[in-house]
């Protein structure tokens, strides 16, 4: 037997896995691996890296796997995850109200039609020759040329009210944090500070920890866990968008508009796209 199992030396003999408290359901491409990437420098959270899928797709395999992937977390400490499809699929609100009634949410939303480029961009990363954001993005038919599909997953991942609605039917809204995308990335340090005290942890993850970085274009981590080397996200994260023509996102706009009007009036929070 090693010596360290002998004595479990440090304070890991203390250290359990346990469910989370708190979790990340949203939305894809609004940022989400940056906030728990930077959320992970707080000495109170421990966090899950990968996206563990369990509430959407393995929930057959019951509590006890899902606990099993957590990490080892001490008393006093908040165990976190994240998988942003969750807030999109119909029976993760009951399902994760099932583990807990108490559980904190967090959704990072970004305006709509730059969160559904961002997906189309990646869908094309994934699968070269994918038809055009312009082909895929109204539906076929003559007499409904510019009728933009509300069933294609880019845009209907963005039609943040309709998936909401389904939340607050287990959650009060109080029990639900947004995160604004857009400021994540103008003011990460502020934005953090709000999910801090929506968990109600000290506000340890400041703007000490963030540079922006010129190159990447984005707001960079000086010093992330375990290292002291900066460093930025993945090149996926951050790319380049696909060239949409400026009318096809203008009819966007105003496809949202309304959905995203009725989103700030459930939220009682504006922003501003
Ligand atoms: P783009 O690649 O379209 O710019 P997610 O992690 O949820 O998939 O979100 C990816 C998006 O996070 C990126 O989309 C990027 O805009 C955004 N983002 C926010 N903060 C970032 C950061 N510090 N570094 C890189 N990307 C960041």
């Amino acid at each position: 037997v090693p010596v360290t199992q002998m004595y479990n030396f440090g304070k890991d003999w203390a250290a359990t896995r346990r469910l989370p408290q708190a979790i990340i359901i949203g939305v894809k491409k609004g940022g989400t691996r940056a906030l728990l990437e930077f959320l992970r420098l707080h000495p109170d959270i421990r966090a899950l890296g990968s996206e563990s899928h369990f509430f959407d797709r393995h929930y057959a395999l019951g509590l006890n796997w899902y606990r099993s992937l957590m990490p080892k977390a001490l008393e006093g400490q908040m165990v976190l995850e994240k998988t942003p499809r969750y807030f999109v699929t119909v029976e993760s609100p009951g399902r994760i109200h099932a583990m807990s009634q108490d559980v904190k949410l967090i959704v990072v939303v970004r305006d709509p039609v730059t969160r559904a480029v961002s997906d189309y961009t990646q869908i094309v990363s994934k699968t070269p020759g994918v038809p055009s954001f312009e082909t895929l993005v109204f539906r076929n038919g003559t007499d409904e040329e510019f009728q933009v599909d509300n069933l294609w997953s880019p845009i209907w991942i963005g039609l943040y009210a309709v998936h909401l609605e389904r939340w607050l039917a287990y959650f009060p809204l109080h029990q639900i944090h947004f995160v604004h995308g857009e400021k994540l990335v103008s003011d990460p340090a502020e934005e953090l500070g709000r999910v801090q005290d929506f968990l109600g942890l000290q506000k340890i993850v400041t703007d000490k920890h963030f540079y922006f970085n010129k190159t990447k274009g984005f707001p960079c981590l000086k010093k992330p866990e375990g290292s002291s080397k900066p460093h930025c996200l993945g090149r996926n994260k951050g790319r380049p968008h696909a060239d949409i023509h400026p009318q096809v996102i203008h009819r966007l706009q105003q496809f949202y508009q309304p959905h995203n009007l009725r989103f700030y009036q459930m939220t009682g929070q504006d922003f501003g796209w």
